[in-house]
């Protein structure tokens, strides 16, 4: 249940600061996913989803638009805590305690299209292999929203004012840039000058190599760690 980037310390977590600091998270990745939704026809439509957890970052998202969804997640709590908190979408729930990694990609071929929650690049994290290029050659819509860069304070509480604007997410602007090197750039650039942050780079540009653009914006997970989430769409919109 101990996982870098689930189990019981991120349930934790999402109690303790979601209500505060991720609303406009939330309100990012429901934005992310309706456009993926309408671009991508998917209304009636079977959504994959893989590493849901409990469903913390997804609670505005409007789920009633699909017929089923498929989700892939191993941690069985979070089936718990995703079945309470979802409970009016349960009967359209079909739930894999079953790791998507590489060399058992097919487990998750049904389905129209794929949404990656955050799952993406925590690999480099947990050093566990994901099945990167079975990605690239699938042929379904996908979508994934990951932690792109993430800075964590190393030494006490993160201190409020530098990272004011960044607190509610209100004010930190998200962006949409033409090349996703950029945005990456920009994340590393909000650290500079923070000299007790442990930065993290999760390696997530070899997600849809092909793809340019990608919508960035900051995730204050906790007061002393903020992510910089990149969300990236293949088809591209
Ligand atoms: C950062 S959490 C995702 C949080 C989630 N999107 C939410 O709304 O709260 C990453 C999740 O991916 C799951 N996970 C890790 N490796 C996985 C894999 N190979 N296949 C499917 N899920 C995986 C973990 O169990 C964890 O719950």
């Amino acid at each position: 249940m101990i996982h870098p980037s689930g189990g019981w310390g991120y349930h934790l977590k999402a109690f303790c600061f979601a209500p505060f600091l991720w609303r406009n998270h939330r309100k990012n990745i429901a934005q992310v996913v309706s456009r993926f939704v309408r671009n991508n026809q998917l209304q009636g439509k079977v959504l994959v989803m893989v590493g849901a957890s409990a469903g913390h970052e997804l609670t505005c998202v409007d789920f009633s638009v699909f017929k089923k969804i498929i989700v892939f997640e191993p941690d069985g709590v979070a089936k718990i805590l995703f079945r309470l908190r979802y409970g009016r979408w349960w009967p359209y729930v079909e739930w894999h305690r079953t790791a998507v990694v590489t060399g058992n990609e097919s487990v998750f071929l049904g389905g129209d299209a794929v949404l990656w929650c955050n799952v993406l690049g925590q690999d480099s994290v947990s050093g566990k292999g994901f099945p990167l290029s079975a990605i690239g050659a699938d042929p379904r819509p996908q979508c994934s929203f990951h932690d792109a860069v993430s800075g964590a304070e190393s030494r006490g509480v993160m201190v409020e004012g530098r990272w004011a604007s960044s607190a509610t997410g209100a004010g930190f602007t998200r962006i949409l840039l033409k090349d996703r090197r950029d945005g990456r750039r920009e994340a590393i650039s909000h650290w500079s000058g923070e000299r007790n942050v442990t930065l993290v780079d999760h390696d997530t540009l070899n997600v849809f190599p092909d793809v340019t653009d990608a919508r960035f914006w900051a995730w204050r997970l906790t007061p002393w760690s903020t992510h910089w989430v990149e969300a990236v769409t293949r088809p591209q919109e």
